[in-house]
């Protein structure tokens, strides 16, 4: 950690804050399985970088530096989170001593199918009552809504990695084990699907229809930049040609509040397109791409963030606006070090997407500056010294510099959005946050 020592530390400023998310997301997917509970834990168990929650808090810190007066929306609601989930009805699971959990079961719980046991394991809790809870919320500035955005937030992510070290067939996340090899792919697949569930129960909790239509849109938008990435259209210039750079059309969703995103790409033949057309619709679906993959989460959650907090709708923009650029950022320089580091050094694969078939922009600029690329891209860099001849083509191109260019532009953009905030010490923290997503070895 590079900015261990800062008196800005993103992660010493809310790490109560990052406690108690370790013991809600705990409490939020138990099941009555017990190997489905190993293999849904799995992932929490070992350190992960948080990056999701640890910009929602801290963007909800941040956020409740504005004057109420500068707020459009009605920052809190009577019917709060605690409300519907811990606190309904259940008051008795705050005097802990002595009280079996079993006295306090809700009917919504056991509609829900969610084990007693589990779920209200008084040990699970923060050991506060309600008033206590609130103060301590209050005080901090993140509201509870915000702390449970967090965990779902990362609730999904831990889904979506489930799902993806199957897709990319790993060996190791996090320093070990991943779930497939761990458990196997059945499991894995099955403990990411639990998971995006119990994400959606808590989502639906926060009574929020245009935060649950944010997150359920950013869960859509994991898939579909799977599977750009799964099937690269533009690469294929015989099957799908893009002729555009995929504008996104907004269509405007029943409620008006929440735009769908469309992504319209039209058909031209491949005599008709240059080189450089070529390579810049590539560079186009790559990051468009990215962005649904990676960014999509980060900007909705920040986003919903804002709408939590009451913002105005420029703020709620900016807010989405940040989330985006760290996200680009965040993963053009997973895509970088993807060709500079070891395993080792990144707990999981490295140099995997050449052999996965994956043209990201290292490779992309080297195909910029060397035409004779294409057809290795075409192909998925499936012959046998493929994978050889873009890594030197890379170097040559000196692809990787020119991505980490291309980052530093999006975390840039990023700490733009940021200086339309407050200043405050979680700002300062989410300044440093963005800087580290630039300088991270891993
Ligand atoms: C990591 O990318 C993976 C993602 C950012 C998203 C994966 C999404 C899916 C598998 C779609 C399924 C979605 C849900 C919600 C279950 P990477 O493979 O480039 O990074 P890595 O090096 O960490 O594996
Ligand atoms: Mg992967
Ligand atoms: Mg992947």
């Amino acid at each position: 950690q590079p900015h261990a020592s800062s008196k800005f530390d993103p992660f010493s400023m809310v790490s109560a804050e990052m406690r108690v998310l370790a013991k809600n997301i705990a409490s939020l997917i138990g099941s009555g399985h017990p190997t489905l509970n190993r293999v849904t834990s799995y992932y929490f168990e070992a350190e992960g970088k948080n990056v999701r929650p640890l910009i929602v808090l801290l963007l909800s810190k941040a956020l409740a530096k504005i004057p109420e007066s500068e707020r459009t929306r009605i920052a809190i609601d009577p019917y709060d989170v605690n409300e519907q989930d811990e606190f309904r009805g259940t008051p008795k699971a705050f005097s802990f001593a002595g009280q079996n959990p079993l006295d306090s079961i809700s009917p919504l719980r056991v509609l829900h199918g969610i084990n007693p046991n589990i779920i209200l394991n008084p040990l699970s809790k923060p050991m506060m009552s309600r008033e206590q809870y609130r103060e301590k919320d209050l005080a901090n500035g993140i509201l509870p809504k915000q702390r449970r955005l967090a965990e779902i937030a990362e609730m999904i992510h831990t889904a979506s990695l489930l799902h993806d070290d199957v897709i990319d067939f790993s060996d190791s996340r996090r320093g070990r084990d991943s779930g497939n090899i761990a458990f196997s792919n059945k499991m894995a697949i099955l403990a990411g699907d639990f998971l995006l569930g119990r994400a959606s129960v808590s989502l639906g909790r926060l009574r929020n229809s245009e935060v649950v239509e944010l997150m359920s849109t950013a869960i859509a938008n994991l898939v579909e930049g799977e599977f750009m990435q799964l099937k690269n259209t533009v690469m294929q210039p015989n099957l799908d040609q893009i002729e555009n750079d995929g504008a996104v059309k907004q269509i405007p969703a029943p409620t008006g509040k929440v735009p769908v995103e469309v992504h319209e790409y039209s058909v031209k033949s491949p005599q008709q397109i240059s080189h450089e057309e070529n390579v810049e619709a590539a560079f186009q679906y790559y990051l468009h791409k990215t962005y649904l993959k990676t960014a999509s989460l980060m900007s909705k959650s920040s986003r919903s963030a804002a709408i939590l907090a009451g913002c105005n709708e420029e703020m709620i923009e900016n807010c989405y606006q940040f989330g985006r650029n760290l996200g680009l950022c965040f993963q053009i320089v997973d895509d970088m070090l993807d060709y500079t580091t070891t395993a080792e050094l990144l707990g999981k694969p490295a140099g995997a997407d050449l052999q996965l078939g994956l043209a990201t922009a290292p490779v992309l600029y080297a195909w910029k500056d060397k035409p004779e690329l294409g057809p290795m891209i075409g192909r998925k860099f499936s012959k046998p010294e493929d994978v050889e001849l873009a890594k030197k083509a890379v170097l040559e191109a000196r692809g990787v510099e020119k991505t980490r260019q291309l980052a530093e532009q999006y975390c840039s953009e990023a700490l733009k959005n940021l200086r339309t905030l407050p200043d405050s010490d979680a700002r300062n923290a989410l300044e440093l946050l963005t800087n580290s997503v630039l300088t991270r070895s891993n």
